[in-house]
């Protein structure tokens, strides 16, 4: 499974990546507006760098299919690992499949992008989606589980044999990623301030200066033990 990380704050996806734990990106342009990067193409272009080749997803802002095909030519330019974000339909409701198709049969990876249900996800699939972000949280503010469409969109592919992977965002507590991990997403993509809470364990530490305190007491034995022998020799 990949880790992608749901930010656009360049010094927490640099520590992460230092920690080799993040496989790419994912943005919208609320996280974009809540992490201060206000010129996308700017903010893109940045991170599109500092992640080499790992992914980074940028969504376009727009209900008019035209225009959003142009975003989405604009934004693969920018870098080779820009993959453009899709909703599976507008404000509207209206399809958005024909840019999806479209797009990815210029050679651009899509992300269709705010995925709430099982049938969803498997047009986008089928108009040549690369990925379907399978938004966890949201599909629970509604009282349903997401686990269960995960696992169907997941058995789903494999039944078909069809290469795109399915992004879990919508994290809004730790249990959501690991629920998401284990019905079957290819990635996870993670607001950055759960990492720390994952990887943290008071019990770990714990175990940790009781190991370094023995160790201590170790060291202090073979100076005792030598000071002993230097005294009788
Ligand atoms: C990721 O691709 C999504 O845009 C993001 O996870 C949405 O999260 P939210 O439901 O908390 O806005």
């Amino acid at each position: 499974m990949q880790i992608f990380l749901d930010s656009a704050k360049y010094d927490e996806i640099e520590n992460w990546l230092t920690q080799g734990v993040v496989d790419g990106v994912t943005t919208n342009p609320s996280i974009m507006l809540k992490d201060s990067v206000y010129d996308c193409e700017a903010g893109a272009r940045r991170l599109c760098r500092l992640l080499g080749s790992r992914p980074l997803s940028v969504e376009v802002t727009s209900n008019n299919p035209r225009e959003m095909l142009e975003q989405g030519r604009t934004f693969a330019g920018w870098a080779e690992n820009v993959v453009v974000k899709i909703p599976i339909v507008n404000e509207r409701g209206e399809s958005c499949l024909g840019v999806i198709h479209g797009l990815s049969g210029e050679g651009i990876a899509v992300n269709t992008t705010a995925i709430l249900s099982f049938n969803q996800a498997i047009l986008a699939v089928k108009a040549g989606a690369a990925y379907v972000s399978i938004f966890a949280g949201r599909i629970a503010d509604e009282g349903n589980d997401a686990a269960v469409v995960i696992r169907n969109v997941r058995q789903w592919l494999d039944q078909w044999s069809y290469a795109a992977k399915i992004i879990v965002g919508s994290i809004r507590a730790v249990i959501d990623i690991q629920q998401a991990a284990l019905a079957g997403a290819h990635i996870v993509t993670i607001p950055p301030q759960f990492l720390p809470k994952m990887v943290d364990h008071k019990y770990t530490r714990d175990t940790v200066r009781q190991f370094n305190e023995d160790a201590r007491k170790a060291q202090a034995q073979i100076a005792h033990v030598q000071a002993a022998a230097a005294v009788h020799g």
